[in-house]
C-alpha cells in the first residue's frame, strides 16, 4: 500500500519511516514501509523479537503443513470467521504473523501493530493490503473511524496493566465495532503454578541466552517427561496438570496437530521461551474481565469461560 494511503489510517506522523524488503508468498521481493511510532526508545517487548525472529516460520501454518494457526484462530473469534470479512481490522501484538497471513486474505485491510522487532520478521510483510506498524498497545495513534475490528490474541497479559489494555482496545474501533481478545486465565490454582515462581529469575536472563539454555535442555526434558513422568501419572486432565508442574515446560507431545518429533520439539521450545522470558505475565480472572468490559459500556459480550476469548461490540 502506498504511503499515501497508509496516512489516511493515523492521526499523527511516525518517528521514523522504514522502508525494507521483503517477499510476500510467491509475490518475489517488493519494498515496504514500516510506520514506526516509537523509534529509538527502549521497549520491554524485546525479548518477543528474538523469539519471533529465530522461530518465525514455526506456527505459520503455510509453512508448517498443519491447520494448527486456523483452528486457533476459529476458537478465537469463537467459530464465527466472517466477523473479519472484507473489514479494516487493526491486529495489536501480531508477533510473527501466524493471524497476520490469514486476516490479509479475510480483511480488506489490515493494520499490524508490533513494538518488538518481530514486526520485521512477520511473514504478510509486502502484503498489499497490510499497514505494518510499530507502536505499543497504549499508544497507537490511528483513526479508529477508519477501524471496524481490533484483533489483539495473546498480548494484554504481557502489558504492565491488563485492565487498562483491555479498555484502551475500544478506543481503537468505530462506535459499533467488534473487539475481539483473549487473556491467561487467572484461576484459584494459578499462584501453584510452577511457572510463576520460576518467572522471577527467568525474565532476568537474556532471551538469546535462554533460547540457547531451550534449545538443549526441552528435547531432553520432553522425552524424559514423555517416557518416565507421564506414564507415572493418569492420562486425566489432573494427571496432565501434575505432569506440567514437576518439568514445567511446553509440552506439544499429547497434541494432535503434530505427529514428527522435530516438530513437537520446536512447538515446545518456543512456547517454553514464550512462558519464561517476557517482561509481564500478568493472568486475570473471568470476572475482572467482564468488570472492565461493563466499565467501558461495551455491548453483545460474547466470552468463552475455557479459552478466556472474548468478543464484544465498542459503545
Ligand atoms: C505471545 S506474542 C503473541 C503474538 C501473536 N499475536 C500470536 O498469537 O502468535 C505477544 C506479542 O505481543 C507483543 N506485545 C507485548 N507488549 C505489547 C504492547 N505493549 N503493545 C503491543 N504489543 C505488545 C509482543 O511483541 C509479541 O509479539
Amino acid at each position: 500500500m502506498s504511503s499515501q494511503d497508509a496516512f489516511k489510517y493515523f492521526m499523527r506522523a511516525p518517528v521514523e519511516l522504514k522502508t525494507i524488503t521483503a517477499s510476500f508468498r510467491e509475490s518475489g521481493r517488493a519494498s515496504v514501509e514500516i510506520y514506526d511510532f516509537i523509534g529509538t526508545s527502549e521497549h520491554y517487548s524485546k525479548s518477543f523479537g528474538s523469539q519471533w525472529t529465530r522461530y518465525r516460520n514455526v506456527q505459520i501454518d503455510r509453512f508448517n503443513g498443519t491447520n494448527a494457526s486456523y483452528n486457533h484462530l476459529l476458537a478465537f473469534v469463537q467459530g464465527n470467521l466472517s466477523v473479519l470479512d472484507r473489514t479494516v481490522c487493526l491486529e495489536i501484538g501480531s508477533g510473527a504473523g501466524r493471524f497476520t497471513d490469514y486476516l490479509v486474505d479475510l480483511c480488506k485491510t489490515v493494520i499490524t501493530v508490533d513494538p518488538s522487532p518481530a514486526l520485521f520478521a512477520n511473514v504478510a510483510l509486502g502484503a498489499p493490503n497490510l499497514v505494518p506498524c510499530r507502536a505499543d498497545l497504549f499508544d497507537i495513534p490511528v483513526c479508529r473511524r477508519e477501524v471496524d475490528v481490533v484483533f489483539c490474541r495473546g498480548v494484554i497479559q504481557h502489558t504492565a496493566n491488563p485492565r487498562r489494555a483491555i479498555a484502551k482496545l475500544f478506543d481503537y474501533v468505530r462506535p459499533g465495532g467488534v473487539v475481539l481478545f483473549d487473556v491467561y486465565p487467572l484461576k484459584w490454582y494459578t499462584p501453584f503454578v510452577t511457572k510463576y515462581w520460576l518467572r522471577p529469575l527467568t525474565r532476568q536472563v537474556d532471551p538469546e541466552r535462554f533460547t540457547v539454555w531451550a534449545e538443549k535442555w526441552v528435547p531432553r526434558l520432553l522425552r524424559f517427561k514423555k517416557d518416565f513422568v507421564n506414564r507415572m501419572l493418569p492420562a486425566s486432565k489432573v494427571g496432565v496438570n501434575f505432569s506440567n508442574q514437576i518439568v514445567p515446560i511446553a509440552d506439544f507431545s499429547r497434541s494432535t496437530e503434530f505427529h514428527a518429533w522435530e516438530q513437537i520439539v520446536q512447538w515446545s521450545v518456543l512456547d517454553t521461551v514464550d512462558m519464561y522470558t517476557p517482561r509481564y505475565d500478568r493472568p486475570l480472572t473471568f470476572g475482572a474481565i467482564t468488570r472492565v468490559l461493563q466499565e467501558t459500556g461495551a455491548r453483545g459480550i460474547q466470552a468463552n469461560r475455557s479459552t478466556f476469548c472474548f468478543k464484544a461490540v465498542a459503545p
